[in-house]
């Protein structure tokens, strides 16, 4: 029998990560019944934002890679759209896999729904409900054009029928006729598999930059709406700086590049004195090994990251989001997730609550059994041979 030729689309950070977990298994159990093809739209190029995750996660490098670069929506939605058209008439896949949310996720999925050409969509039915992030437009859109949906959690898959996609459909699926699944999330296979093998490859990371277990706090920060308003990214920086100073704890900040852009414009002069002071270490993006480390070790985390946060429940620690909402409701309903916007009075409310109130947490399992990527090829196999 032939092989399944599936596309496995990624484009930014979280997303070549979140494809390791799949190409991983297609390269161990299913390699004799699938043929993967990796297309990257380049819309993360930075060797820190993209090859690194390639090299150090062991993924081939893309077959195809469309060079998008950076850009305003439209235009790298658009030339994403209209690159991988040709990229998806030439391979003639059974199907197409893509990931979250970004201008990527929802390109590809347009492009191939529109050549009827069948998407599956992993980390289905995530939503904040806020249609102002454009991440919200782009989850939504392929959703509705996808004919399998794999949800992560019970509340996504309860959001996928709230907008009527149904459980009782049967075979054959296609974009009218939607299979959606509930699988768990394969970033927490990966955070499993990869925290082992950061423990054996990196264990001298936190010394080499100076950092010691339980010592610090993790810190990043790269959504639009923090980065974009110099009103919030100054309040948050402000807030933090003094937190960190009140306290005496260092706080650890790999910054999207985007950010440093951001706050070197907003507030030039807070830029210049946090990297000058001793608590505050702003340094570059890191990988993802040293990012689990940095993880694990932390004493707690501070993030506007939809990843970041998941990681800090897969790692027992608490997390304070610069967000008003998020899509991972069941961390903030456990009390180890809280949201505090850029709200100097919340963050700081967290920020005591958290470093008083260890022992009072807890982190159940919401995020499956870490064989996520494996149900989710046996299911593709299952509704793509057929
Ligand atoms: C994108 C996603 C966001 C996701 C994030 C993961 C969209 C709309 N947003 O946001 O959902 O959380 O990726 O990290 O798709 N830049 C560089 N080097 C790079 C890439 C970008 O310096 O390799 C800078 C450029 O100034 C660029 C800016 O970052 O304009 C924003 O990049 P972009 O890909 O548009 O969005 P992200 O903020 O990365
Ligand atoms: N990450 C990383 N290095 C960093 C910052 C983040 O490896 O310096 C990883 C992080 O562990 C998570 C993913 O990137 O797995 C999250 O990406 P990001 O925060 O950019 O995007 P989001 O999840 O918000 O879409």
């Amino acid at each position: 029998m032939s092989k399944l030729k599936i596309l496995n689309i990624v484009g930014a950070r979280p997303q070549i990560i979140k494809a390791s977990a799949i190409s991983r298994a297609i390269a161990g159990p299913f390699s004799k019944e699938i043929e993967e093809v990796i297309v990257h739209t380049g819309q993360h190029y930075d060797r820190e934002l993209s090859e690194v995750f390639f090299d150090e996660l062991e993924i081939r490098m893309p077959d195809h890679n469309l060079q998008v670069g950076s850009g305003k929506h439209g235009r790298q939605t658009g030339l994403i759209l209209e690159r991988i058209e040709d990229v998806i008439m030439n391979e003639k896949p059974d199907c197409v896999i893509v990931y979250g949310d970004t201008n990527s996720t929802l390109a590809a999925a347009l492009a191939a729904s529109k050549q009827h050409y069948p998407v599956v969509h992993i980390e289905a039915g995530m939503r904040s409900f806020n249609k102002t992030m454009p991440e919200e437009l782009n989850r939504i859109m392929a959703d509705h054009s996808s004919t399998l949906l794999f949800a992560p959690t019970n509340t996504a898959f309860k959001n996928l029928m709230a907008e009527g996609f149904r459980p009782e459909n049967m075979a054959p699926y296609n974009i009218n006729n939607p299979r959606i699944f509930l699988t768990g999330d394969i970033m927490y296979d990966n955070s499993l598999f990869y925290a082992e093998l950061a423990e054996r490859k990196k264990h001298d990371f936190l010394k080499k930059i100076g950092l010691a277990d339980d010592q610090f706090i993790l810190v990043t920060i790269h959504r639009d709406l923090n980065t974009d308003d110099a009103v919030r990214l100054t309040s948050i920086f402000r807030t933090l700086a003094e937190l960190s100073e009140k306290n005496g704890i260092t706080l650890v900040m790999p910054l999207h590049p985007r950010t440093i852009i951001a706050l070197k414009k907003s507030a030039p002069e807070l830029h210049e004195k946090m990297t000058g002071t001793g608590l505050i270490r702003i340094i570059r993006p890191v990988s993802f090994l040293e990012m689990i480390l940095l993880e694990k070790k932390a004493r707690m985390i501070i993030t506007d990251s939809g990843g970041v946060q998941k990681e800090s429940h897969f790692f027992s620690k608490p997390c304070i989001v610069l967000r008003k909402e998020t899509e991972w409701v069941e961390l903030v309903k456990n009390g180890t997730v809280r949201l505090a916007d850029a709200d100097p009075g919340k963050i700081t409310e967290a920020w005591d609550y958290f470093m008083n109130n260890k022992e009072m947490l807890h982190f159940p399992g919401f995020y499956g059994d870490g064989k996520a990527a494996s149900t989710i090829l046996r299911e593709i196999i299952e509704v793509f041979r057929s």
